[in-house]
């Protein structure tokens, strides 16, 4: 019913010609997976590359982040027609590091995702509580404030949820499927109560430390609609191994 949605966000690493090696080798790796949506985001400087290299293929480009204005006077900003325009299908919005190290708060990010939406991208909304959030039993209140602020007015047709535990990005420290599946199943819920019956369409991901060793594990729960991918997209050969996880659902 959802496809699986795999996501690599290369955050700020590799040059024009990492970049070009890497989707030499694993645009061909891919070709035969037609089940799964596999979307690469590299930074600003080689989504040009990327989306000629992508042309034809079975990937979608997408960028990391977007700012919310059409046009104008923002020095070192990116539109979200600049973005559509150069090929990219899909934009990151609300990354805890954009949070964290930007002041992104949640009403800049419900006005990125309502200009990307505008200009026809689709988004991946990324939400999430800190490791201090969690023990102190706060997990769920934050996400709840994170959806609820940061997709007010917005339609979720076209939008991925990418949960983040923020303790787990980076850190080696994933969540068991356990802890994945009910959160999961908390955002699946409050969707449904927000916005009906389209909660059972919508892709939820896991992202925090995603490898080749768990994403099988991950990918065998009920809510966990797929990945995304930081640190292990940045080769090719566990990155493809990610895309091509095994299907235990
Ligand atoms: P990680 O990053 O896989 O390196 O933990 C995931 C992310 O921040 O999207």
């Amino acid at each position: 019913m959802r496809k699986p949605f795999i996501a690599a966000n290369w955050k700020m690493n590799k040059t024009l010609n990492e970049t070009k090696s890497f989707l030499k080798d694993f645009i061909p790796l891919v070709k035969d997976v037609s089940d799964v949506d596999i979307i690469i985001a590299p930074p600003f400087t080689s989504l040009y590359v990327a989306a000629e290299q992508l042309k034809g293929t079975n990937i979608f480009l997408g960028a990391q982040n977007v700012f919310y204005e059409e046009v104008g006077a923002y020095t070192g900003e990116i539109s979200p027609l600049m973005l559509s325009d150069i090929g990219c299908k899909y934009v990151i919005v609300g990354h805890s590091e954009r949070r964290q190290y930007f002041n992104e708060t949640d009403l800049i990010i419900n006005k990125k995702i309502k200009a990307a939406k505008k200009a026809g991208l689709g988004v991946i909304f990324c939400i999430g509580e800190s490791l201090e959030e969690r023990e102190k039993g706060e997990t769920f209140d934050v996400l709840l404030r994170e959806i609820e602020e940061g997709l007010d007015d917005i339609d979720i047709d076209e939008l991925i949820i990418a949960y983040e535990p923020i303790w787990a990005i980076g850190t080696g420290k994933t969540a068991t499927p356990d802890q994945a599946q009910e959160v999961h199943e908390f955002i699946r819920d409050k969707l449904q109560f927000f916005y009906g019956n389209k909660a059972n369409t919508s892709c939820i991901i896991y992202g925090g430390s995603v490898t080749p060793n768990n994403i099988d594990s991950l990918m065998a729960c009920k809510d966990v609609d797929g990945a995304l991918v930081g640190g292990a997209s940045l080769k090719v050969e566990s990155f493809t191994r990610i895309v091509k996880f095994r299907k235990e659902k």
